[in-house]
């Protein structure tokens, strides 16, 4: 429980109401000073990746990263609650990455791409085939539609491991289930394999897509990346 909760819960919902307004106000003062800050880091940041790319090093982007660094990967998010100071970049990647053509090796992500609309998505894939370099490879690992549709129709759905590892045990019906799996935690477009190849290939007809396994790929810098084992749609899509 953070401390604002934890404050949050002495008071009675009408106070919270009567100073809701107040709060909204002060965040907004917050977020106005703290704007040239975030400006000028993003900037400091934004040289600090091009000089990398300058050098010989091999270029990977750990996108959507949260709060999953990983060593020796530029870690990009938009979420500055709790990381701002421990990412490489923060970044809404909605509108594309800010880097130039061809100058990346590698680029990862995982439970990322289900947040975006189609649309961003689509933006988001695009602008990673431009900016990887040929032959330089996506790994997308998330979900997958097609397990979330058949756990509906399993029997035992109620026995499902995951439901007790994220505090889902109050869940009484499977329809409460996929309409949790559908709407919460920011998710836009839920994926199944036909549905990301049709979206890649809207994008790029000639990249080259893989299936993988959680864990596994050719590529050395691709092994044992993801972190859930609820990453069961994983692809690598290789730029022609
Ligand atoms: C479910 S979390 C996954 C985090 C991490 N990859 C993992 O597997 O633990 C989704 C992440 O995507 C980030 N995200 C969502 N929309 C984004 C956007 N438009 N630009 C950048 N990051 C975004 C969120 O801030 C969040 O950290």
């Amino acid at each position: 429980m953070s401390v604002y909760s934890y404050l949050k819960s002495f008071q009675s919902e009408e106070t919270q109401k009567k100073y809701y307004p107040l709060k909204v106000s002060i965040l907004k003062v917050f977020y106005f000073l703290v704007a040239p800050f975030r400006f000028f880091l993003t900037l400091h940041n934004l040289y600090k990746i091009k000089k990398r790319i300058h050098s010989k090093e091999v270029i990977k982007l750990n996108l959507g990263c949260g709060t999953d660094y990983k060593e020796g990967w530029i870690n990009i998010d938009n979420n500055s609650d709790y990381n701002i100071s421990k990412l490489d970049l923060n970044w809404n990647l909605s509108r594309g990455l800010p880097f130039p053509a061809n100058s990346v090796d590698f680029i990862f992500n995982e439970h990322f791409l289900e947040h975006l609309s189609v649309e961003q998505g689509k933006v988001f894939l695009k602008s990673c085939l431009k900016v990887l370099k040929p032959g330089g490879v996506i790994r997308i690992a998330m979900p997958d539609l097609a397990k979330t549709v058949a756990s509906y129709y399993d029997e035992h759905w109620k026995e499902n491991p995951s439901l007790k590892k994220f505090n889902l045990t109050f869940i009484k019906t499977r329809a409460e289930k996929i309409n949790i799996s559908f709407r919460w935690w920011g998710h836009q477009w839920l994926y199944d394999y036909e549905e990301l190849e049709r979206r890649i290939r809207e994008v790029d007809s000639s990249a080259i897509i893989t299936k993988c396994n959680n864990g596994k790929s050719d590529y050395s810098e691709l092994c044992g990346l993801e972190t859930r084992d609820e990453s069961i749609l994983i692809v690598e899509v290789t730029k022609g």
